[in-house]
């Protein structure tokens, strides 16, 4: 709305009516009066609009916004009317009317009437009938933006030209429109004012738009809505916390705001010179963000004083939202130096740490410089290891050479300040065991029974490390009947050279031994006498590791642990006899089979009628026995075992053919012999035959039966 204040020539002219006139009581106006009577009144579109208003005091119009621009079609002309010339009239005329021209029209009295009963303003609604302008303000390219704020009233302003217009809101929605139905609740339409959303909620927000037909046209006007929000997303201070300064100083405070796109914000400063206004303080908006709103806010204070030292914030308020940010400012009379060690002047660190930061605590003004000396030498032109950070030295890949003294070197050279300070660094190593790294997976040790076994362990570490040798003996479950390997056991003895658990020990040395350059100790421990297997562990230990290192000692009484034996070839109608012995802590699933080669493949045949295989102290026997062996059992047997360790069979052949029988012969005839008394002679029968044949002595036809002085040796 906009007022028109009647004025000019022709208001002088009332006025002095006025004064001529005095007083207007006793006027039977109500009010000021139209001519056009009720609330509304429509007229059609390039008509004339004569409105006239009559009162007892001067008065103002107040028309629609596009009216009041049309200098050339309106015209108010004032005048003197009623009985006697008491009254105050205008008339408005605007010609040619268009549909813009739609709103409220009304007059007003510039001053207040005696009778505080009586109205000081009417007002009609004038409808500029437009068949072809259904809208009063059309928004068809570009939409009008609509503010939303929540839990208020929000109005899609799509006022019409004539009452009686039926007008449909339709809101944009992927895929498609939504026709929003006035339900006179939570929509409700006003041909005055548009839809009248009382609380609107999100499903509101978006592109809107009230559409008409009419003769058989689509008019519509657009409305993009957003909501007025009071989202502070991130406050901050650009500057580090705490801020040092030195007297005399400029301090400069950046505060930025980013808030959502639709929040508006207020930001303060608290400080301690707040209430001298310390502080020229400039508020900034930048544009050029278009993902959200950012504000600035900067602090100047010249020349800092001591006074001016303590907590900076910077407040930011939007609607009911608050956020701040805060930082501390130090001033400092003059710079300065001070270094101390953190916590002892000697430290220390592992080997083989990913990194290892020596710091000093330093405090100093302004920032000085910071140069770490290893041993006397710039330590990070030394190694490229070390890395200097702050008051620290990083020391990546922590290694033995690391060792040494550090020293930083403070400076500020303007000033003529300079501070040192060293700090011993000790490198500690874990125990380590060479004898492991060689052999990572070795094979269990089979000892010959009886025999002298030396076992070594070669041990580095920082500090040097103590070894000690641990006996775990094999517990011998001789209830699981088929395997008896050496399982692990909780028993375990710690040895020395007068132990007398497991084997006898002869000897424990420990030597020290130079190795790669590196101060080494070997412990050597020696087994007198191998009898009992079980498991040797060396442990070397210090202050920050240990590692064991273990030796299976196992005893065997058989070659190699694995051994098959045939007896003596059979012939044909013999017994064959294979004996099969492995050491029982490295097998187990001890069978014989038999190998047959049918077209050039090896099959493994089982062979049946075996016996349980015999376990004692420290092997497994599996005896085969085949009776009255015929030239058919001719072929390769093998002894069949399963190591326990690798889980792999093992096989061990023995090639067996069966001799046909072959009826005995003599190789050489007996010859006469002349023998003087008391000598003694030798008669030597050599026979051969399948089987063996067995040689009978006669003498003059009688069986010779052993007697004195008679030896016999087939
Ligand atoms: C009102 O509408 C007419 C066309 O009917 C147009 O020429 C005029 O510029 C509009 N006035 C305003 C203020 O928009
Ligand atoms: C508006 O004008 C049209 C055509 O000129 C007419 O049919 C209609 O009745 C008018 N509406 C009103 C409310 O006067
Ligand atoms: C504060 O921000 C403004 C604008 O980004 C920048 O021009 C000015 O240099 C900043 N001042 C400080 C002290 O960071
Ligand atoms: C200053 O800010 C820190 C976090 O940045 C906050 O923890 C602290 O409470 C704030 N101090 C004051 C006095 O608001
Ligand atoms: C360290 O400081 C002492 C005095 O505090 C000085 O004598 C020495 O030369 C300094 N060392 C180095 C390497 O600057
Ligand atoms: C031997 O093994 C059996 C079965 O695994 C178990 O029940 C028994 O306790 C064991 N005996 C010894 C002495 O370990
Ligand atoms: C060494 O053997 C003992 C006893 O069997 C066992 O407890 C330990 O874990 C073994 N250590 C290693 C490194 O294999
Ligand atoms: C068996 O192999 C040999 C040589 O490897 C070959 O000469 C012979 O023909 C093969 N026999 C059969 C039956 O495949
Ligand atoms: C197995 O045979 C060997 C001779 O080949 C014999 O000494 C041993 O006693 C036999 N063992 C068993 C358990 O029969
Ligand atoms: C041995 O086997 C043969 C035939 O294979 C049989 O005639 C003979 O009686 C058997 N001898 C014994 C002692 O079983
Ligand atoms: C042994 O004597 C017999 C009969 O005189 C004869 O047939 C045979 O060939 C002789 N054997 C040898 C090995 O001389
Ligand atoms: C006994 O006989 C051997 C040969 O058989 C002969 O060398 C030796 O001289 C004889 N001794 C006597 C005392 O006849």
């Amino acid at each position: 709305m906009f007022s028109w204040v009647v004025t000019g020539a022709a208001l002088s002219v009332l006025l002095g009516c006025l004064l001529l006139t005095g007083s207007s009581s006793g006027s039977k106006l109500k009010g000021p009066e139209l001519s056009l009577k009720g609330t509304q009144y429509v007229i059609q579109a390039d008509q004339t609009l004569y409105l006239k208003c009559r009162g007892e005091v001067a008065h103002s119009w107040s028309l629609p916004k596009t009216v009041s621009k049309e200098s050339k079609r309106l015209s108010i002309i004032t005048s003197v009317c009623g009985r006697n010339g008491k009254q105050f009239c205008s008339t408005l005329t605007l010609g040619r009317a268009q549909a813009n021209h739609t709103g409220y029209y009304s007059c007003r009295y510039l001053s207040t009437p005696v009778s505080k009963k009586k109205k000081t303003e009417s007002t009609i609604y004038i409808f500029i009938n437009d068949t072809g302008r259904p809208f009063v303000e059309p928004h068809s390219t570009m939409p009008e933006t609509v503010h939303m704020t929540e839990g208020q009233e929000m109005i899609i302003p799509c006022r019409v030209s004539a009452p009686d217009i039926m007008v449909t809101l339709k809101k944009f929605q992927i895929p498609d429109m939504k026709t929003l139905i006035p339900d006179g609740k939570t929509i409700i339409w006003d041909n005055k004012r548009g839809f009248i959303i009382p609380k609107p909620t999100y499903r509101f927000i978006g592109l809107l738009s009230c559409e008409t037909t009419i003769n058989g046209l689509l008019y519509s006007t657009n409305y993009l809505t957003y909501r007025q929000d009071n989202t502070i997303i991130d406050v901050q201070l650009s500057t580090p916390n705490p801020i040092k300064l030195l007297k005399g100083q400029t301090l400069a405070l950046n505060c930025t705001v980013t808030a959502a796109w639709n929040t508006r914000v207020q930001m303060t400063w608290n400080y301690p010179g707040e209430a001298n206004n310390r502080a020229s303080i400039t508020p900034r908006f930048d544009p050029s963000n278009s993902q959200a709103n950012v504000f600035y806010s900067t602090l100047i204070i010249d020349k800092v004083q001591s006074k001016d030292k303590g907590l900076y914030m910077c407040r930011v308020q939007s609607g009911p939202s608050f956020k701040s940010a805060n930082t501390t400012v130090h001033v400092y009379e003059k710079p300065f130096i001070t270094v101390k060690h953190r916590k002892q002047q000697v430290l220390e660190t592992i080997a083989g740490k990913r990194s290892y930061r020596l710091s000093m605590k330093v405090k100093a003004f302004p920032s000085p410089e910071v140069v770490w000396l290893k041993n006397g030498l710039p330590a990070t032109e030394k190694c490229a290891r070390y890395v200097a950070h702050g008051y620290s030295l990083i020391i990546k890949d922590v290694a033995e050479e690391d060792a040494g003294d550090y020293t930083i070197l403070l400076s500020l050279k303007k000033a003529k300040i300079f501070q040192n300070l060293t700090t011993t660094l000790i490198v500690n190593v874990k125990p380590q065991i060479y004898e492991k790294a060689v052999s990572s997976f070795p094979d269990p040790n089979l000892y010959p029974l009886g025999s002298q076994q030396s076992l070594t362990c070669t041990v580095y570490g920082v500090p040097q490390p103590t070894i000690k040798w641990i006996w775990h003996p094999c517990s011998q479950n001789y209830s699981k009947a088929r395997y008896d390997f050496c399982s692990s056991n909780d028993r375990s003895f710690t040895l020395d050279a007068d132990s007398n658990v497991g084997n006898r020990i002869q000897t424990i040395t420990q030597r020290m031994a130079i190795i790669e350059g590196k101060n080494k100790i070997a412990s050597t421990l020696v087994v007198a006498d191998s009898r009992a297997s079980g498991i040797y562990s060396c442990v070397a230990s210090n202050k920050v590791g240990h590692v064991e290192r273990n030796i299976s000692f196992y005893v065997t009484d058989v070659p190699k642990g694995f051994h098959v034996n045939l007896e003596k070839m059979p012939a044909e109608g013999e017994d064959l006899k294979l004996s099969c012995m492995v050491s029982k802590f490295l097998y187990r699933d001890i069978t014989w089979i038999l190998l047959r080669t049918v077209n050039n493949r090896t099959m493994h045949h089982s062979i049946s009628k075996q016996k349980m295989a015999v376990t004692k102290e420290y092997s497994i026997t599996l005896n085969l026995t085949i009776k009255n062996v015929s030239l058919e059992d001719s072929g390769t047997y093998a002894c069949r075992a399963r190591n326990i360790y690798t889980g792999e069979e093992i096989l061990q052949k023995k090639e067996v053919t069966i001799r046909d029988q072959e009826a005995p012969y003599l190789l050489r005839n007996l010859s006469d012999q002349i023998v003087a008394i008391s000598n003694s002679t030798t008669l030597d029968c050599q026979a051969k035959g399948v089987p063996e044949p067995q040689i009978t002595w006669f003498k003059n036809n009688h069986e010779i039966q052993q007697e004195p002085g008679c030896n016999f040796n087939s």
